[in-house]
């Protein structure tokens, strides 16, 4: 059976879902948050995505963790692993194979606002670890971390570069509510995409295949299915841009003509302009210096910095002080 903690049930995501898509398209600029795009269709796009050609985090941070677990694994000796936005968890089998090996780890528990992903990846891991406790939790990293299993020796795992999915305050509340979730010695192992030459950055972020364009037109097909609207994605061109003040990409759909979107659940009509964008996403990007201020800021100490050869992708294991 696949061990399911949901802190998070239909209600729930019905009551945020519409709040966030109430506030964000009848602010200045209309804007929506990302955790919006993971239904079952927007989990499998994004696993399409980390196999693009163009999109290079994804395979530069497995290699990173390939050569580097059996370290992580000797420093933290790890008995739990909790895993934030834990998606596939493909590339955490690398660290949870580094633990077993060490033979201290018993549990593993990774929190996803996915519902879909979260089983499909239990499902599978259970399998494939029969001897390790796993408990899968429908959470919302910016919500629920007070909810992380009790023990010692917890490392937590937040891969993929998704902390650069949050804006700068959401992500320093979340680094603040992480620290009060541990005691002090236990470790955070972030990972995190780094600043480089825009002509690498954006066609990661608008690939030729046109997957990620599709990915992010998946958020108008949940609000149309969740929320009975009625947005035609098609009238939304997908736009990938670098900004180079606050160093991240953001993504965009901007419409193709002006029309006006009905929301039936929420009474709302939304109206939209010939070229007007609505942000779906940022995808900040870091450097090793601002991301130790940051951490130093809420309380972790940063231990150790890997990166590639090319210096574009940057693991952090930093520890609760
Ligand atoms: N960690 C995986 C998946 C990254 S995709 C990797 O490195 O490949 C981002 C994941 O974070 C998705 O599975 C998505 O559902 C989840 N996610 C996004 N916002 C979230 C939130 N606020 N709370 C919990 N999970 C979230
Ligand atoms: C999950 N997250 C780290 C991805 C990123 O690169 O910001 C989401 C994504 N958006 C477009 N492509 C991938």
């Amino acid at each position: 059976m696949t061990a399911l903690e949901k802190h998070l049930d239909e209600r729930d995501l019905a009551r945020s879902l519409r709040a966030d898509v109430r506030e964000g398209l009848t602010g200045t600029p209309k804007r929506l948050p990302p955790k919006w795009f993971y239904d079952a269709r927007g989990s499998l796009l994004f696993e399409d995505i980390t196999r693009l050609p163009e999109y290079y985090p994804t395979r530069t941070e497995r290699a990173i963790l390939e050569a580097n677990a059996d370290r992580i694994a000797g420093i933290t000796d790890a008995k739990t692993l909790v895993e934030l936005g834990s998606g596939s968890s493909e590339k955490t089998r690398l660290l949870l194979d580094a633990m077993l090996r060490r033979g201290t780890l018993g549990a593993f528990v990774p929190l996803d606002v996915s519902e879909s992903a979260l089983l499909s990846a239990v499902a599978s891991l259970t399998d494939a670890y029969p001897g390790l406790s796993i408990t899968g939790v429908v959470g919302d990293l910016t919500r629920h971390l007070r909810h992380l299993p009790d023990g010692d020796n917890r490392v937590v795992a937040f891969l993929g570069g998704t902390i650069g999915n949050l804006v700068p305050d959401e992500r320093a509340a979340f680094l603040g509510d992480l620290r009060a979730a541990l005691h002090p010695g236990e470790w955070l192992l972030l990972g995190a995409d780094q600043v480089k030459d825009p002509g690498v950055l954006v066609p990661a972020y608008d690939d030729a295949a046109g997957i990620t364009a599709e990915f992010n037109r998946n958020v108008l097909h949940v609000i149309n299915r969740e929320l009975r609207a009625d947005f035609d994605p098609l009238a939304f061109a997908h736009v990938a841009r670098w900004d180079p003040d606050h160093e991240w990409i953001e993504m965009r759909l901007r419409s193709t003509r002006d029309q006006q979107v009905h929301i039936r659940d929420l009474n709302l009509t939304v109206p939209f302009t010939t070229g007007e964008e609505l942000r779906t996403e940022i995808s900040a990007k870091f450097r090793r210096a601002g991301l130790t201020a940051e951490l130093a800021a809420s309380g972790f100490a940063l231990r150790h910095w890997w990166t590639d050869p090319r210096d574009w992708f940057g693991v952090a294991l930093a520890q609760a002080v």
